[in-house]
């Protein structure tokens, strides 16, 4: 019968677990309950104490799908093991367990071991195990000595690298990843243009003060200076998000296990600044984000992973860019232990296949009767933040803040705000101004 299975700090899970001395019927009865629950909660092992018994048992067994290119293990029933050999050598591999739903941790463990013990029906074994197999031997056998997954914890320290919006959730969950040790944000250090004015807010800043980590702000990260200060630092591992600087090869020469750029569009397409801008303008139907490794050249490195979404066609490009964060700090987490256990290797954009995108210019957001009714709905999403969208108008420049496309798609401006006055609907517009703003059918 299928057991419940005893979850988190549980104090049974700590318990010291006594040897099975007789391999009778009861005996026999608890080692079918346990396969039956290692299967039907589709794991690779389980140890009697995860369903409540303080016993020296534990199964493991785990059969791939045929084309998963995974090598599997026979079912093993074990009783009062021992391991009697370790190797020296050590695999860092990525762990979950029953008793923790959800949690994967980078554990080092010796590569192979041996293991003394009994069969279910009392018979003395010994398994030689490597690999996947030797890995879920020792989780088991842990389980036995009362040792649980997140004992093996090690933080890995990290830097954050990023300016912009884009990066916040993947900040956020970085710091709130036991895993993780978020240990400096490295981020622009942002001057008002205009003299007495107060320099505009850095959201990334902002997040890191709240959640007490280091800041480090920099005019150029290339600086000779700035890369001592983070060479001191002894961290091997970057992750970057809309950080706004070029980045030279001794910056990412610190950076042993890689600097990762979390990029807002499928790489190879749209490369460069405006990822997301070109997105809408272009009329996509899918959109998305891409983990890569920074190289020199720009948003060409190897490519870890991608998430890709469809669009509604009405977003804005502050709303996509916040949901592709979202989507690429989930995809930063759920795929980053792995890059760094090794198991996910990155691999060449294809070059032939790339595009650019442009920095665009505040000319960028002009529109007149020449421009089609599309293209301006195209381009107020698009340029909502910056550089927005205008038209002249009896020698006035008048805004376009918010519009859509009808059913027919007929344009429909919403929102205006003409030269000097406060934003307001475009039929207060109208009855003021009287000239009707008209773009190409
Ligand atoms: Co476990």
């Amino acid at each position: 019968m299928k057991q419940k299975i005893i979850t988190k700090e549980n104090p049974i899970l700590r318990k010291q677990t006594e040897e099975v001395l007789d391999f009778g019927i009861e005996t026999q009865n608890i080692i079918d309950d346990m396969i039956e629950t290692m299967r039907k909660e589709n794991g690779i092992g389980l140890a009697a104490p995860q369903i409540g018994l303080s016993k020296k048992i534990f199964v493991c067994e785990f059969s791939p799908k045929e084309d998963s290119g995974l090598s599997g293990f026979p079912l093993t029933v074990f009783i009062n093991p021992k391991i009697i050999k370790s190797s020296k050598k050590l695999a860092t591999m990525v762990e979950g367990c029953l008793s923790f739903p959800g949690m994967e941790l980078l554990v080092k463990r010796p590569e192979s071991i041996e293991i003394e013990g009994f069969d279910r029906y009392g018979k003395k074994i010994i398994v030689r195990a490597s690999g996947l197999y030797a890995r879920a031997i020792q989780h088991e056998n842990d389980h036995l000595n009362s040792t649980l997954l997140t004992d093996h914890l090690e933080e890995i320290d990290l830097a954050f690298i990023g300016t912009g919006d884009l990066g916040l959730e993947a900040l956020e969950l970085l710091h709130a990843d036991s895993q993780y040790n978020v240990k400096v944000v490295i981020t622009s250090k942002i001057v008002s243009k205009q003299k007495n004015r107060k320099a505009p807010i850095n959201p990334i800043k902002e997040l890191a003060k709240n959640l007490g980590i280091n800041v480090l702000e920099v005019e150029n990260i290339n600086d000779p200076k700035i890369i001592e200060t983070i060479k001191r630092s002894h961290i091997k591992l970057g992750v970057m998000a809309d950080f706004g600087q070029i980045i030279k090869k001794e910056v990412l020469d610190i950076f042993s296990m890689g600097l990762i750029n979390i990029h807002p569009s499928l790489l190879p397409k749209y490369r460069g600044p405006s990822p997301v801008q070109q997105t809408i303008l272009d009329g996509n139907k899918e959109a998305g984000v891409s983990l890569i490794l920074t190289g020199e050249k720009m948003d060409a490195g190897d490519l870890i992973s991608q998430a890709k979404i469809r669009l509604a066609g009405t977003e804005t490009t502050t709303i996509l860019k916040q949901y592709l964060g979202e989507i690429g700090a989930n995809l930063l987490l759920n795929t980053l232990s792995y890059y760094v256990s090794g198991d996910l290797k990155p691999v060449r954009q294809d070059d032939d296949k790339a595009s650019y995108t442009r920095l665009f210019k505040p000319e960028n957001g002009f529109v007149d009767e020449n421009t089609s009714e599309a293209e301006v709905e195209r381009k107020v999403r698009a340029f909502d933040k910056w550089p927005k969208v205008y038209t002249v108008s009896n020698g006035k420049r008048v805004q376009i803040t918010a519009a859509h496309l009808d059913e027919d798609k007929k344009l429909v401006i919403d929102r205006v705000k003409p030269e000097g006055k406060n934003e307001m609907n475009y039929s207060d517009y109208l009855l003021g101004y009287k000239h009707a703003l008209t773009f190409r059918r």
